[in-house]
């Protein structure tokens, strides 16, 4: 198993590539200006609003908001994994990916290859064990599974019996540990172990690079529970994976649009009908976490539920994991089933065609949000509708400012016979208040309103953005003065200062990738993605002097609130009536 790749390698890989020929190479770019145009590769469009610049080695998309540095670029646009893409700029360079080879044991992926090890075998064994079992495959192909699909989805069989994996793989009791990390076997607490999928048809759930992580076991015939799944371990995490989207990937080259579906079978059902975009979730909620995942694969995201009570109340709750998640260019749509059929039931039933069409019928995210709340109250009455605005209100604060809210309150406004404008007061913006930044003249020039208020820029932000945009012009600060200082980002602010002073030609693209492992990387993404005049325009690093100074003044009247506060009820030591005289 190779090691990690070196942080000065990915360094100096980030500085040295030309973004503009691995894009251009996929995507035909235009010059404009420094920068680089085209029709953005990742929503539909007709005039170019994707823009790549190689100083900065970062791409971005005024249209979708789609943007990111080279590797970001290859990652989304070819579905490469990170060290894939890694070494592909690495290849385009003629240069090979050199490998740490220092404290392999302690690193996470070394030491979670035993369990993906253990998971192989034991999926393998299930695999050929399906063979031998007559009343297996019967059972599959009563369901209309033939061999082909089985196999692409690797379907098993885990035999009957309390110890056929223990007794095979639990020999040492390290291997004992190792299963039940796999939670491929239970405890008993009399300390003693067995076999947790017995007699079931097995799916094993692959993660994005492939490797089974865990697995669905179903009963054949009426057993109770109807489907057994792995629980949570360090490699399976159900409100992340999403069954069926690896084979998905694999199946397609170009994944236009995606389908989530409720059950395992769904997805098997659906691909055995050469339906092969669905994917399932894992007996939980669609989670953001799943949604984030499928948006960046496609714009194109559709539910298909039942037609019953839960099923609306499972579509509901996606709707709302999906409100912070949509902007222009992607599309959410709902499909309900006719009572009493699932995707799998309905396209055995009435094939293929049938299904696309019923799925070309799905009803747009904002047209079921908007005839769910009509439901519910008496639009012909002036409570009625205040009461509509009341209701929306929760859910259209989730959604990012932009075009999309806006033609989503334009079309409720409608419904309701209201004019936007009035329907916008009722909704009220409640904490989406605006904070200009400081200098926020020079940044409004050419900055067009809606995408300023996108960012809701507060100072740290707003510093963060300078420092991303023009790293250079951070060489002088004075990391100091945020001594103190508590606002929500001052930690990433220090430093990201550090960085730039350490390093003074940084690029934009090797700081984000500096960050690309962390929670925060996403943040930085897409603060660098915030249009900023040009150096020519305005002067970065005044700017960012006033920034810094803006917080110390902040944190000095916090400072000085504190004190008082303390003086109020309790006394202050000889150094703090100094120290508050000295700050008053
Ligand atoms: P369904 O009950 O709708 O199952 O559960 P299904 O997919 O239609 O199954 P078949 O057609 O009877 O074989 C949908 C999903 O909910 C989870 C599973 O992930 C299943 O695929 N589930 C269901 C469980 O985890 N446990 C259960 O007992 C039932
Ligand atoms: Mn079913």
């Amino acid at each position: 198993m190779a090691g990690r790749i070196p942080q000065d390698f990915i360094d100096d890989l980030i500085a040295r590539t030309d973004i503009v020929e691995v894009i251009g190479r996929r995507v035909p770019l235009k010059k404009a200006g420094r920068e680089f145009k085209a029709c953005c590769p990742f929503h539909d469009e007709k005039t170019p609003s994707f823009t790549v610049s190689p100083a900065k080695g970062f791409y971005h998309c005024f249209g979708c908001g789609a943007h990111g540095t080279a590797v970001g670029f290859l990652m989304d646009f070819d579905h490469m994994d990170f060290v894939e893409a890694v070494e592909t700029l690495a290849g385009m360079m003629g240069v090979d990916v050199p490998r740490d080879q220092t404290d392999q044991t302690n690193r996470p992926a070394r030491r979670y290859d035993a369990l993906f090890g253990l998971l192989e075998e034991v999926e393998r064994r299930w695999r050929d064990q399906l063979k031998d079992n007559p009343a297996a495959v019967e059972y599959l192909k009563e369901r209309g599974v033939d061999g082909t699909t089985a196999r692409r989805f690797g379907i098993g069989y885990a035999p009957d019996g309390w110890s056929a994996v223990l007794d095979r793989y639990g020999t040492s009791p390290e291997a004992i540990e190792r299963l039940l990390a796999a939670g491929l076997i239970v405890r008993k607490d009399n300390g003693r172990h067995y076999d947790r999928f017995r007699d079931r048809i097995m799916f094993p759930i692959r993660d994005a690079r492939g490797r089974c992580v865990g697995f669905g076991g179903r009963a054949i015939g009426d057993g109770e529970p109807k489907y057994l799944n792995s629980p949570e371990t360090v490699l399976f995490h159900k409100g992340r994976e999403l069954y069926g989207l690896y084979e998905a990937r694999q199946a397609l080259r170009q994944i236009d649009r995606i389908l989530v579906v409720e059950g395992y079978m769904d997805v098997v059902a659906l691909s055995q009908h050469g339906i092969d975009f669905s994917v399932a979730t894992l007996g939980t909620a669609t989670t953001a976490e799943h949604l984030n995942r499928l948006f960046r694969l496609t714009d194109d995201v559709s539910f298909c539920f039942d037609g019953d009570r839960a099923g609306r109340q499972a579509a509901w709750r996606a709707l709302e994991n999906a409100l912070p998640l949509i902007r222009e260019g992607r599309q959410v749509s709902f499909v309900f089933l006719p009572d009493g059929h699932d995707p799998d039931s309905y396209v055995n039933a009435h094939g293929t065609g049938a299904f696309l069409e019923l799925l070309d019928g799905g009803v747009a995210l904002s047209d079921y949000l908007i005839g769910e709340l009509g439901g519910q109250v008496a639009l012909d009455t002036v409570d009625g509708r205040a009461r509509l605005a009341e209701l929306a209100k929760p859910l259209v604060a989730k959604i990012p400012d932009g075009v999309y809210r806006e033609l989503l309150i334009a079309s409720l406004a409608d419904s309701v016979g209201l004019a936007p404008a009035k329907l916008e007061r009722m909704l009220g913006r409640g904490d989406r208040g605006r904070h200009p930044g400081p200098a926020s003249k020079a940044a409004t020039r050419k900055t067009d309103a809606r995408r300023l208020s996108a960012a809701r820029p507060s100072v740290v932000r707003r510093a963060i953005t300078l420092l991303l945009h023009h790293p250079a012009a951070g060489a002088r600060l004075d990391v100091e003065k945020l001594a103190g200082v508590n606002k929500p980002g001052v930690d990433l602010l220090r430093r990201v200062i550090e960085t730039v002073q350490a390093e003074t030609h940084i690029s934009t693209a090797v700081l984000l990738e500096r960050w690309r492992h962390d929670e925060e990387g996403r943040h930085l993404g897409k603060l660098a993605a915030v249009e900023v005049p040009s150096e020519e325009d305005f002067d970065a690093a005044a700017e960012l002097l006033a920034c810094l100074d803006q917080l110390a003044a902040a944190g000095r009247r916090e400072r000085v609130d504190f004190l008082i506060q303390k003086q109020r009820v309790n006394y202050l030591s000889d150094e703090e009536k100094a120290e508050l005289r000295q700050l008053r």
